[in-house]
């Protein structure tokens, strides 16, 4: 299988305080490695570093076989197009200024789509999201939660990245509309084979949507590998205390 995505050692200390440690992992091509611990386990800290959008202390971070700290000018403007954020607050991804179709349309002038493209992607683009194709018009406060998240979702495929890292992309939802917004990109994953790295707060949430899975326990990890088999049997008293208190996606 291919790594699209990887972590060697990898720490980040702010003001002496160690926030990430050694840590590790693979990512493979079409695949999803859930990240869970609870708040101030590092898990925003290790998305922003693989996003190049904090440096680390020490270990290195590959995209598609390639150091990522070392990319400058045009590589790096791949690399960065190649690897997409869908945040938590899907208002950090939209602009509020712009409809959705204008929001879809700025991606695809910086892409340098041609124009008489721009109509047949937005009405694919809406569809893979399973929103009905008259969103373009609205705007973003019209939208409830789960419908921007998706158009924020819809903005990060755009241009047909290898990774999504979704960073409590559906912690924000309700637990109805979450599991279907879990639907959504694994549905989307089978299409296109994106890989994601989805960072959650909540083991159901992981439990769900990860073929695999890494424990982080403020910074460290504390077990990673299969999700069935991780969850299934869990190592650690940590992962152990986390599935104890998880709960259902669907159920409120
Ligand atoms: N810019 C920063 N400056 C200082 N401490 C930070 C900063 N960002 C995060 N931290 C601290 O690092 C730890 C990990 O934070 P974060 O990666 O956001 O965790 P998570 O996403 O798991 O909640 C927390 O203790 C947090 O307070
Ligand atoms: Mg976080």
């Amino acid at each position: 299988m291919t790594v699209v995505l990887s972590a060697h050692g990898v720490r980040k200390t702010y003001s002496g305080f160690t926030a990430l440690d050694d840590c590790s992992f693979e990512l493979h091509a079409g695949r999803t490695l859930g990240v869970v611990g609870e708040s101030g386990s590092g898990k925003s800290t290790l998305g922003r570093i693989v996003m190049r959008l904090l440096q680390p202390d020490a270990g290195t971070v590959e995209l598609g076989g390639t150091d990522l700290f070392g990319l400058r000018a045009t590589p790096l403007r791949t690399a960065r197009r190649r690897i997409q954020l869908v945040p938590q607050d899907p208002r950090h991804a939209l602009n509020p200024a712009m409809t959705v179709g204008d929001n879809l349309r700025f991606q695809f002038a910086a892409q340098r789509l041609p124009r008489a493209t721009w109509t047949a992607r937005t009405n694919e683009l809406l569809d893979q999201v399973a929103l009905t194709r008259d969103y373009v018009h609205a705007w973003p406060y019209e939208l409830s939660g789960g419908q921007a998240q998706r158009i924020a979702i819809a903005r990060a495929i755009a241009g047909r990245p290898d990774v999504l890292v979704c960073d409590e992309a559906v912690s924000a939802l309700d637990k109805s509309v979450q599991a279907q917004v879990l639907n959504t990109f694994a549905d989307l994953q089978k299409e296109m084979g994106v890989a994601l790295l989805f960072i959650s707060h909540d083991l159901a949430v992981i439990d769900h949507i990860s073929d695999d899975v890494l424990v982080l326990n403020r910074g460290i990890t504390v077990e990673s590998g299969r999700t069935r088999d991780v969850l299934g049997d869990p190592q650690d008293a940590y992962t152990r205390e986390l599935l104890a208190a998880r709960s259902v996606v669907g159920v409120p």
